[in-house]
């Protein structure tokens, strides 16, 4: 009896942890229509104009279907394909990248606390996501200084 309940728990802690994953990407333009607004930071036209969104262009037709290239040129190339339900490759490395799989925090009603929408899998990314791509595996790393990379790519909001 004991080892059954044991089995149990095995099989429900492991149940738990898989449910963590189950959050999908749903792609940018489920973001842009709240994060679009100058006032608020002009967040998805800020991405647009990044090398970010573009990192696709940068390979050919050949290296776009490598997963050697596209796992690091693509949000799409870097997650499981049974988690993308809106994501698109040509998206590069889209919002998701960094803040993490918006299937459950992207509704208004959870964004608008920073706790339920982390609770959903919303990430306030730090260096270590960015290093996760940002390193020698990539044929033109020629280092990476966070503090001056963040400033490239920083998308805050206006302070009031
Ligand atoms: C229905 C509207 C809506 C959608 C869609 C939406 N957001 Fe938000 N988001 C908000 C609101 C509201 C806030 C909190 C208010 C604020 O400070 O701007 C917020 C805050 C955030 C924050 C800051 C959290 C914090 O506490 O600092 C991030 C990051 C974010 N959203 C990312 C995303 C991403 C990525 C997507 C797409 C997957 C997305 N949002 C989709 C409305 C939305
Ligand atoms: C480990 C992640 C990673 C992998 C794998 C990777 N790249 Fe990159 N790539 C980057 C990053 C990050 C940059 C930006 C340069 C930098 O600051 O390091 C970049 C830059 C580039 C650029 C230069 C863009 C420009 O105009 O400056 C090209 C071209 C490129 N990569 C092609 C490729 C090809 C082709 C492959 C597959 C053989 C590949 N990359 C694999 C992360 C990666
Ligand atoms: C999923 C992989 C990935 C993640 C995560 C990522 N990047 Fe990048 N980043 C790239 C690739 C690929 C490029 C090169 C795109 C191109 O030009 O083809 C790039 C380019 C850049 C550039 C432009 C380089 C230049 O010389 O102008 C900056 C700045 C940058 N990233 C900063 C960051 C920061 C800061 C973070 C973390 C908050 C981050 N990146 C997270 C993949 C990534
Ligand atoms: C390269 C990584 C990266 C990408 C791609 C990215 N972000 Fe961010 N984002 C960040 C970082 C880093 C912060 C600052 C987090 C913090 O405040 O701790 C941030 C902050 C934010 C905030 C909060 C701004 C504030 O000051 O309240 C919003 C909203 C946001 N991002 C939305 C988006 C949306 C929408 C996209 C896609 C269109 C996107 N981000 C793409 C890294 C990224």
């Amino acid at each position: 009896m004991r080892i059954l309940i044991l089995i149990f728990m095995v099989a429900f802690i492991g149940n738990s942890s898989l449910k963590a994953q189950e959050f999908t990407y749903v792609g940018a333009n489920k973001c842009k229509m709240c994060h679009n607004k100058v006032e608020t930071g002009g967040q998805y036209a800020q991405w647009v104009e990044s090398r970010h969104s573009k990192a696709m262009e940068s390979l050919s037709a050949t290296e776009a279907l490598d997963p050697k290239c596209n796992k690091c040129h693509s949000t799409h190339g870097s997650v499981k394909i049974d988690l993308v339900t809106g994501l698109k490759v040509t998206e590069g490395v889209s919002c998701e990248s960094c803040h993490g799989p918006g299937s459950a925090y992207f509704p208004n009603a959870i964004m608008k606390s920073r706790e339920a929408s982390m609770a959903k899998g919303l990430i306030l990314p730090t260096e270590k996501v960015c290093v996760t791509c940002h390193n020698p595996e990539s044929k033109h790393y020629k280092g990476f200084n966070y503090k001056e990379a963040l400033a490239k790519v920083a998308h805050p909001k206006p302070a009031a």
